[in-house]
């Protein structure tokens, strides 16, 4: 077929030596992105890695920080030189990661790129990122961004399409020779994806009843979504959002829903009038953060809430095949899951890992101590679908959020639980700490410690039970006797230096420890941690940055 296309020119460029994507994606500063050919030599990469069939579909759009709008016309004329023939691209460049996975899905695309660096901050000054995702709307699997990252040192010449440029404002087809762009309000295929799995007549009854919600989009991309979701559809009053603006810099802050970059909302649950449920979502709408009055709904016990209840919500009332969390994740979900007669699997940190178990059927919902939570309704994890989950179970329980977790610890016990980040600016000393940490650990079971001994320690290796891959050093983890248990690994997200991240948690089954917080509950832990990895001593930081 002879066929019009677009012109193309051919550009000769330096490869570069630094794109390994890390747990999610390429994330690098706004300013390693502006130098010439970067982002163009990574695509360029990724299209070389992921061989798309001729005249594929992709989905494009990012979480609306700076650099977003620029990257989509860039990575548009890389895709029409390398014969790609439809994309599909958020109105404004915004999609959140999980609409960007269920658009993949629902529009049969190859795969999409979603430029985000999550909840690192945005900006000139700030973080970008590129991620690929494949045609299950799943992130690329190991094989793949290892793939990426070789070929990535070899470009020295890569073909752009000269475009027009696009008007990403208006939705609605743009036809070009050769390629169909299309800009889509993707909050309605969003709500469409969400009232089917909930209950949303007994959601906008409650709310017209009385029950009053707070959201925090933390100007992030999730505030369209969430106008659509909880104002138009449920009802909620303009009063229950937050920074639901997407702006380029999210506001200067650090986009993370978490109790130290969400204060404020957390300083709401804690006031007399407090409404009765308070969620956040990060810059890229994939986690989650849920409170009420006067409580904080951890992500561990979040995930074994849900599956604990999940039969009372219409989208999972058939019951799951299984569930699964990341390996540092708390073993909440597994003291349910078990009680449940239900496969719980254990992965390596990142959502990726999720896939396959998603993909065959082996697993309805999993989440991540890292404030993800999300279920076989796309592929990635989605804070506004974990909001909806938790008012959905308010509404069908009837029971105001503390009275729900109180009934939870005191069937399940609960998992005290909590997460140290060591910035180390020196990266060096970080991997020396692993270094010396992985030689020792097979002299510390049968150690002694106060109060208890070292039951167990090992390196967590995954053997993926679908495709059979193997992915090794995925965080080392000391088992006391007394059941707690502590887990080291460096992030895999930072921009600069190193960050140690220390995993802290405790089963308590008594009812005054219950009720102790997980501060108290797990000081000596952290005592213990810290000496175990000698992490002042290597470092030289004595304290941790965070505490989550
Ligand atoms: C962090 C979280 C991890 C999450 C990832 C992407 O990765 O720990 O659970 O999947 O961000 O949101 P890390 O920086 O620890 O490698
Ligand atoms: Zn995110």
């Amino acid at each position: 077929m002879n066929q019009t296309l677009l012109p193309v020119t051919e550009v000769t460029c330096t490869p570069y030596d630094d794109q390994r994507p890390g747990t999610a994606g390429l994330r690098r500063k706004v300013a390693v992105f502006q130098q010439p050919h970067y982002l163009e030599t990574f695509v360029e990469a990724v299209f070389r890695a992921a061989s798309l069939p001729a005249g594929a579909r992709l989905v494009l759009g990012g979480d609306g920080r700076y650099f977003n709008d620029e990257a989509i016309g860039r990575i548009a004329a890389l895709a029409a030189a390398h014969g790609v023939s439809e994309l599909v691209i958020g109105q404004h460049g915004l999609l959140s990661t999980p609409v960007a996975s269920h658009l993949i899905r629902s529009r049969r695309a190859d795969g999409g790129f979603l430029l985000t660096a999550s909840h690192n901050p945005g900006g000139p000054e700030g973080d970008f990122g590129i991620k690929f995702n494949v045609a299950s709307g799943a992130q690329a699997p190991e094989a793949m961004t290892d793939r990426i990252h070789e070929l990535s040192r070899q470009v020295t010449r890569y073909r752009v399409a000269q475009l027009p440029p696009l008007d990403l404002a208006r939705t609605g087809k743009i036809g070009l020779p050769g390629l169909s762009i299309e800009i889509v309000d993707s909050t309605a295929d969003y709500a469409a994806l969400m009232q089917g799995l909930f209950d949303f007549d007994a959601m906008a009854s409650a709310i017209r009843g009385g029950l009053r919600l707070r959201f925090d989009g933390m100007h992030g991309v999730t505030g369209p979504y969430a106008k659509r979701i909880f104002c138009d559809l449920l009802g909620a009053g303009p009063e229950s959002l937050l920074r639901a603006e997407p702006l380029p810099d999210f506001g200067g802050l650090h986009p993370d829903p978490n109790p130290v970059d969400a204060a404020e909302l957390v300083a709401q649950s804690l006031a007399a009038d407090a409404p009765d449920l308070l969620a956040a979502s990060d810059g890229d709408g994939d986690r989650n953060m849920i409170l009420g009055p006067h409580s904080f709904v951890s992500p561990g016990d979040s995930i074994a809430v849900m599956l604990a209840h999940h039969r009372h919500v219409p989208g999972y009332a058939g019951g799951v095949p299984g569930v699964a969390r990341s390996m540092p994740t708390s073993r909440a979900v597994d003291v349910v899951a078990e009680a449940l007669g239900l496969p719980c699997f254990e992965t390596p940190t990142g959502w990726r890992f999720f896939c396959n178990l998603l993909e065959s059927g082996r697993i309805g919902l999993c989440g991540e101590e890292s404030f993800g939570t999300s279920s076989a309704h796309v592929r990635e994890k989605d804070g506004i679908w974990a909001v909806l989950f938790w008012l959905n179970l308010l509404t069908v329980l009837g029971q105001p959020l503390p009275a729900i977790l109180a009934a939870h610890w005191h069937r399940f016990g609960r998992h005290h639980y909590q997460r140290e980040d060591y910035f180390i600016a020196d990266a060096a000393r970080a991997s020396e700490l692993v270094e010396e940490l992985r030689a020792s650990l097979p002299g510390l079971a049968g150690q002694s410690v106060p109060g208890t001994r070292i039951l167990a320690a090992d390196e967590f290796s995954y053997h993926d039970p679908v495709d059979g891959s193997v992915s090794d050093h995925q965080g080392m983890r000391v088992l006391l006797e007394d059941g707690a248990r502590i887990v080291y690994r460096l992030s895999g997200t930072g921009t600069s230096g190193a960050t140690l991240r220390v995993y802290l948690e405790r089963h308590s089954r008594q009812p005054n420890a219950i009720a102790q917080p997980p501060e108290v509950v797990l000081k000596d832990l952290a005592t213990l941690a810290a000496r175990i990895a000698r992490i002042a001593e290597i470092t030289g930081v004595h304290e941790p940055q965070y505490r989550i």
